[in-house]
């Protein structure tokens, strides 16, 4: 998977190089190129900001440098199999999921526009659309100072999901907000050795080799948790799929 990041701030990126993505990217796995948005600016003072028309607080980032930007990292002509997908994270775009972490760790290539202050001319995604996908995206309901971090989220939620990159394919079955037996159930409690910390013990059933037995405290475990900290994931859960022994948790 190729990643273009287009940023003011370049060096927030920096914690791409370490941990899990930084090895997908030595090993060739994930290839990220960050684009400092000031190289297309063509004035003595490399603006990147102007006043918002028709009045009102803060700055409105101008649009003929993302309109450069975006022409010189991708300036068409590719298939439709290598067609770029634009995100550009702001608190008015649609929520990430998991479900579209899933989707975007599909595609071969993906560009993130990072916007500053009150945001990006709206001409800029108008104009990207008519020769590329383009999603406006929310990493929830709060507001950040740029989109910098909202692209770091949405990096890494995407990039351990890009074949190869995680060690053990298993772990990500198990994730919360996984598809699969578990779906929309948060991930329960998890333990490891001593069997006995500060006078605390590991519940036994883990320690018991039984596998249908610690798989239904698991369940029980995700519903306890699920019940207390997303009550709306569990109106939500499908009746259909609930068992007998889910409905007494
Ligand atoms: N930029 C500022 N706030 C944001 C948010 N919540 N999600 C994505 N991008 C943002």
């Amino acid at each position: 998977m190729r990643i273009d990041i287009v940023s003011i701030f370049p060096d927030y990126f920096a914690p791409l190089d370490i941990s899990l993505l930084g090895k997908a990217r030595r090993r060739g796995l994930i290839e990220v190129h960050v684009h400092d948005l000031r190289q297309w600016t063509h004035d003595r003072h490399r603006t990147v900001d102007d006043t918002p028309y028709g009045g009102g607080p803060g700055m409105v980032m101008k649009p003929d440098p993302w309109g450069e930007a975006l022409d010189a990292i991708a300036p068409g002509g590719q298939s439709a199999d290598a067609a770029p997908r634009l995100i550009v994270p702001t608190p008015s775009g649609r929520p990430f999921t998991q479900a579209m972490a899933v989707e975007l760790a599909a595609e071969p290539w993906l560009i993130f526009a990072c916007g500053r202050y009150e945001g990006i001319d709206s001409r800029v995604v108008e104009e990207a659309r008519t020769r590329m996908r383009v999603d406006e995206v929310s990493i929830g309901d709060y507001v950040l100072a740029g989109g910098e971090v909202a692209v770091l989220v949405i990096v890494e939620a995407v990039g351990r999901l890009v074949p190869g990159v995680l060690g053990n394919a298993d772990s990500v079955a198990d994730d919360s907000f996984a598809p699969g037996s578990m779906e929309n159930l948060l991930e329960g409690p998890v333990y490891t050795k001593p069997p006995v910390w500060r006078g605390r013990a590991v519940p036994e059933v883990l320690l018991s080799g039984h596998h249908a037995a610690i798989a239904r405290w698991r369940r029980d475990q995700a519903l306890r948790r699920t019940a207390a900290n997303r009550p709306d994931l569990i109106a939500a859960l499908d009746p259909a799929r609930l068992d007998e022994r889910d409905r007494q948790v």
